[in-house]
């Protein structure tokens, strides 16, 4: 037996972003190493994504994880103790097994993920490694294109806007540096633009502007301007990114937008996101339609997929019967990799394989509910995943991703590059 062997499995309940209850892991190894991982939330979930496991019953509004927290000490911990921290595809099967259930309700996905984590961060700490270099990667991996939301809508803005995120890629940037500092300064003219308008009402759970807009082409159009307004190029510097999460705002057999007060067919509402990519420079979208209308995805996807990303995250939920449903018609050409949907590091990165084996790209993400952990960022770069998305460009648990990645960027030193362009590695 090698010395990786895991020597003590701990869970507590930490907080998240939202003030939320959450779990976080600690394991230790035989040979010293320790890891610690905290598992992110989403708001507006995918319904085919691993289920968080919740106490429910009226103490934090039914968030409590007491019930997974007592997992992770009970159940994980009698199923993985002793097992070689190295071979996470073992504990992840491990973790399966237990849970036994497809959708993880018996353990919970947030028990499975960050146990998952957190035995890839002991078994990084105890090789001397960091994670990125332990999962596979090398400095000569590009750091990730951003796509880092300016304003925020939907479930995060209690329904302020209908579209989810309003984003900005910065793919021209020559530097991953290059591209935060260009985020930065399209954050500040946006909020000179919003109090000039007199329409800043503070910040949506992903740190973006909540913004007040009469409607969702206002949002668009003044996006566009703001990147003008900050000094960059729309063709060749900077591009907008919507996440539209159209499941959230799908009611009765239409689209309803609350704002306007209208309900769209599923045909206006393919003109109407035709106009709106036809006249601003949308570069991204994801989730245009309901996750299960697998054929106006693949419409949108012939017709606009060579000149944009579609994304599918709730059309995937990070899961392979998805993906492999998806492909089968063509219905986007870039996964949203969030391994909290899958349940464990595995299988998010089977996720990951198959969609590059689709020829697709992959961006992975953070969830609105978020905390400290910053392990999507070594996933990128341990995988060789070329785009990042973790929310907007304020508050600390976002803050803290982008940070890891310039420090990863840094001891990259001369081998450093970016993967930018357009499109992303097609
Ligand atoms: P969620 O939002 O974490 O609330 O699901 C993020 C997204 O939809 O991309
Ligand atoms: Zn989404």
């Amino acid at each position: 037996m090698s010395n990786s062997a895991i020597k003590q499995v701990y869970g507590r309940r930490v907080w998240d972003s939202r003030g939320r209850p959450t779990v976080e892991v600690e394991i230790t190894l035989e040979n010293g190493g320790f890891g610690r991982a905290i598992a992110p939330a989403g708001a507006s979930t995918g319904s085919g994504e691993a289920l968080d496991l919740r106490d429910g019953g009226p103490r934090f509004a039914g968030y409590g994880v007491d019930g997974a927290v007592g997992n992770v000490n009970t159940l994980i911990s009698d199923a993985i103790t002793g097992m070689e921290a190295s071979d996470q595809a073992g504990v992840d099967r491990a973790l399966i097994v237990t849970d036994g259930t497809e959708n993880r309700q018996k353990l919970g996905g947030n028990a499975m993920i960050a146990t998952s984590m957190a035995v890839a961060h002991a078994a990084a700490n105890g090789s001397g490694q960091p994670l990125w270099q332990y999962l596979g990667g090398s400095s000569e991996n590009p750091l990730p294109v951003p796509e880092v939301q300016i304003f925020g809508g939907g479930a995060h803005a209690e329904g302020q806007m209908d579209l989810q995120d309003f984003m900005v890629v910065p793919f021209g940037a020559s530097s991953f540096s290059e591209a935060m500092e260009w985020v930065a300064e399209i954050y500040l003219a946006a909020g000179k633009t919003m109090d000039s308008l007199g329409k800043r009402c503070g910040v949506a759970d992903e740190g973006g502007y909540w913004p007040a807009f009469s409607s969702n082409e206002e949002a668009i159009e003044t996006l566009a301007r703001v990147i003008e307004l900050a000094g960059f190029d729309t063709d060749s510097q900077v591009a907008i990114s919507l996440d539209i999460a159209a499941t959230q705002i799908y009611k009765d057999g239409g689209y309803f937008l609350k704002k306007e007060g209208r309900t769209l067919s599923t045909e206006q509402w393919y003109e109407l996101m035709r106009d709106w990519v036809s006249r601003y420079p949308v570069i991204m979208i994801e989730d245009p339609f309901v996750e299960d209308d697998l054929d106006s995805h693949a419409r949108f996807t012939a017709e606009f997929g060579d000149k944009m990303q579609v994304v599918g995250d709730d059309l995937l939920v990070t899961n392979l019967h998805h993906i492999a449903a998806a492909r089968e018609k063509n219905a986007c050409n870039t996964l949203l990799c969030k391994p909290n949907q899958a349940g464990t590091l595995s299988e998010a990165k089977q996720a990951f394989e198959a969609a590059t084996e689709a020829g697709w790209n992959t961006v992975v993400s953070a969830r609105s509910g978020e905390t400290e952990d910053i392990t999507i960022v070594h996933l990128a770069l341990g995988w060789g995943i070329k785009q990042l998305k973790v929310g907007s460009f304020t508050r600390s648990e976002r803050m803290a991703k982008w940070n890891e990645a310039l420090r990863l960027e840094d001891a990259f030193g001369a081998d450093a590059s970016y993967a930018g362009g357009r499109p992303f590695g097609k």
